[in-house]
């Protein structure tokens, strides 16, 4: 029973994570478990026709991610592109709910005890993603907040960062600005339909000077507040940087009908009874 899970976060790590927005957690997965989702997703690109993909995706370019194809992702497994070469961006984003090797990794007891821990007590998985950083190639990912994208209440979500390689500043780690998810929501992206809008809340620019790097080594969880800004470089190194991202919310809060998108849920409480 998900009740007799370990609270294993201790209370300074706790505090850390509301005063900063964000939490590292070195070495939460082996390179083991690294491995077999890397494995996993050069299977899935195998057998990937890409004459069925029809997109690319680019935070850069919102306009791509308006794809129909893109919309239609939340409950399926696809395939996007960089947008500079012709190599696979990110796999989502409904890995959690369709991959046995994924929907393992993502129910993972220690998993839904460090969701627990942080406040949800039915921690629930609404997206999942594999992101490349591609070797020379891995694009930026400019500031943002999660749940510009993806909002629920109450609670918000929760956005777990997973290093399946080594993230340094030269392969595009994590970049955060410490304490700035207390300032609010700058935007959202919503959708109504197949049409999408980007909405200002607050059109005051976040002061980036305050950045600060998040190098992990493999294995290691950094954990993001819902609206704590980040963002990570060009990958302009010879390294890969894989990295494995799942967002929950709470099982008992409501997921916003105006995100983009349409989920295939799963509580991890289920998997665990
Ligand atoms: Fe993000």
């Amino acid at each position: 029973m998900a009740s007799s899970l370990p609270h294993t976060l201790p209370s300074e790590a706790l505090a850390s994570f509301v005063r900063d927005g964000y939490l590292v957690l070195p070495h939460f997965f082996t390179k083991v478990e690294c491995r077999a989702l890397i494995d996993q997703a050069a299977t899935l690109i195998a057998a990937f026709d890409p004459s069925t993909s029809a997109t690319t995706f680019s935070t850069e370019d919102e306009v791509e991610s308006r794809d129909a194809y893109f919309l239609g992702s939340g409950d399926k497994i696809r395939f996007f592109w960089e947008t500079k070469a012709k190599v696979i961006n990110k796999i989502g984003h409904a890995l959690h709910a369709l991959d046995p090797v994924y929907r393992t990794f993502s129910t993972a007891p220690k998993l839904a005890s460090l969701c627990q821990a942080l406040g949800q007590a039915n921690p629930t998985i609404v997206q999942s993603m594999h992101i490349f950083k591609s070797a020379e190639v891995g694009g930026k990912v400019d500031w943002h907040q999660d749940e510009t994208y993806l909002s629920a209440s109450p609670g918000g979500v929760l956005g777990l960062w997973v290093a399946l390689e080594d993230a340094t500043e030269a392969n595009g780690c994590l970049w955060a600005l410490p304490g700035a998810h207390r300032s609010g929501l700058k935007k959202r992206f919503v959708r109504d339909g197949m049409k999408t809008t980007t909405e200002e809340l607050d059109p005051v620019p976040w002061d980036t000077s305050a950045k600060v790097p998040l190098p992990v080594p493999q294995g290691s969880i950094i954990v993001l507040h819902g609206l704590l800004p980040h963002m990570s470089e060009p990958n302009t190194s010879p390294a890969s940087r894989h990295a494995y991202t799942l967002h929950l919310m709470d099982h008992g809060a409501t997921f916003s009908p105006s995100n983009w998108l349409r989920p295939a849920p799963l509580r991890l409480q289920n998997e665990l009874i």
